[in-house]
């Protein structure tokens, strides 16, 4: 590409607010960022149960590490797949009570071997509107093509199922992590099946959050793991680490063991975070405190809203969008927060609908009550 491509689109996005660039914390730490030696509250993570920085879970990547070395030195087939990754293969079929687990270097990657992997060259893949962009980019290379029903809307889905006969996959999430809200699962399922589609269940923020043991949005709509005919979820949220997962039966399992690229040619995960990522979900399952504390943050949260009059979306989850609208002015109040101390990330366009940028507010167990209120005091005074 010529430079003065990137030049033109590098001004246009700086010209519309929307331009993206990195920030650098020194540090983050549990309910804290540290930048530039000061502390701010984090509302932008996604350490849920706050397990990321948990003692048990450091000390067992440490002794992963002293016992299995940092990396993996290869992809899973050839030599990469040693017995503390198989350790937490069982661990998570003893959890969600399926037959077999994959491990993949990150969600996304996880993502695009489930839709790649299983829908077939002459099915059409359904998507909701509001998809992650790891099953969007796996859709626009499906060969069977793919059709978007509208955001949790049912009977969008349904038409869309009546029209491709017993030709369809469908693919949703269990919590949308933009808007943060959750589709009908037992009645989206029992559409699906009415159509014989097999269901793909992206599970990224509903995992360790929700159901009995934290097993997910599944257990929590009193549904089966098997309602999906393939669960995808990931290490980088509720569980504190970083890589991804498809949970299946052994048939799924075998089959994407012979088709899925992203799990066949890439270096599997490090075994120092298979023994983390293990200890982690002993204690995302055994620690009901954790999502208990979580849960009266959101409880917490919407009532704080409702005191000051800000309009959160609809969400039950631990992603609270506060939507601004405006991409420059989400960017004004994302700053004047952190003047207050307080690190909120705006989320613009295009990862949301262009004007529907909003203040993502992610909520962990470890938050305080004085955090939240003070969060939103400064809110209703910046807005
Ligand atoms: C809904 C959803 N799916 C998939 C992913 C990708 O997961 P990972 O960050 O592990 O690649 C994310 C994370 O951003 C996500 O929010």
């Amino acid at each position: 590409m010529r430079v003065e491509v990137m030049q033109q689109l590098l001004a246009e996005r700086q010209q519309a607010g929307l331009l993206r660039a990195l920030k650098v914390p020194q540090q983050v730490k549990g309910r804290l960022i540290r930048d530039q030696g000061r502390d701010y509250l984090n509302f932008s993570g996604n350490d849920y149960l706050g397990l990321s920085a948990d003692p048990a879970v450091i000390a067992a990547l440490q002794q992963g590490a002293a016992d299995y070395g940092v990396g993996s030195t290869g992809s899973p087939l050839v030599s990469g797949q040693q017995a503390p990754h198989q350790a937490l293969c069982d661990e998570i079929c003893d959890w969600l009570n399926v037959e077999a687990v994959l491990l993949f270097s990150s969600g996304f990657a996880a993502n695009q071997a489930m839709l790649l992997g299983l829908a077939d060259t002459d099915e059409t893949l359904l998507l909701d509107k509001l998809s992650h962009a790891s099953m969007i980019d796996a859709a626009l290379q499906h060969p069977g093509g793919y059709q978007r029903f509208l955001h949790n809307d049912l009977a969008s889905l349904e038409k869309q199922l009546t029209s491709h006969s017993d030709k369809a996959v469908v693919a949703t999430e269990g919590v949308f992590s933009m808007d943060g809200d959750s589709p009908d699962l037992l009645r989206l399922s029992q559409l699906c099946q009415q159509y014989q589609a097999p269901l793909l269940l992206d599970d990224a923020h509903g995992l360790g959050v929700l159901g009995n043991e934290g097993a997910g949005s599944l257990a929590a709509a009193g549904l089966a793991s098997q309602t999906s005919q393939c669960l995808m979820a990931n290490f980088g949220k509720a569980l504190g680490g970083q890589g991804g997962f498809l949970a299946t039966s052994k048939l799924v399992a075998d089959y994407l063991t012979q088709k899925a690229r992203h799990f066949i040619y890439s270096t599997a995960l490090s075994p120092a975070l298979a023994v983390a990522m293990r200890q982690s979900i002993q204690l995302c399952r055994s620690e009901q405190w954790r999502r208990d504390a979580l849960q009266s943050n959101i409880s917490l949260c919407r009532e704080l809203a409702a005191h000051y009059e800000l309009a959160l979306m609809p969400s039950q989850s631990a992603i609270q969008p506060l939507l601004i609208g405006d991409s420059h002015k989400a960017m004004l109040v994302s700053q004047q927060l952190a003047e207050q101390g307080i690190w909120l990330s705006a989320i613009r366009a295009p990862t949301v609908p262009l004007n529907q940028a909003r203040l993502r507010i992610t909520l962990s167990a470890l938050h305080t009550q004085a955090d939240l209120q003070l969060l939103f005091k400064t809110l209703k005074d910046l807005l």
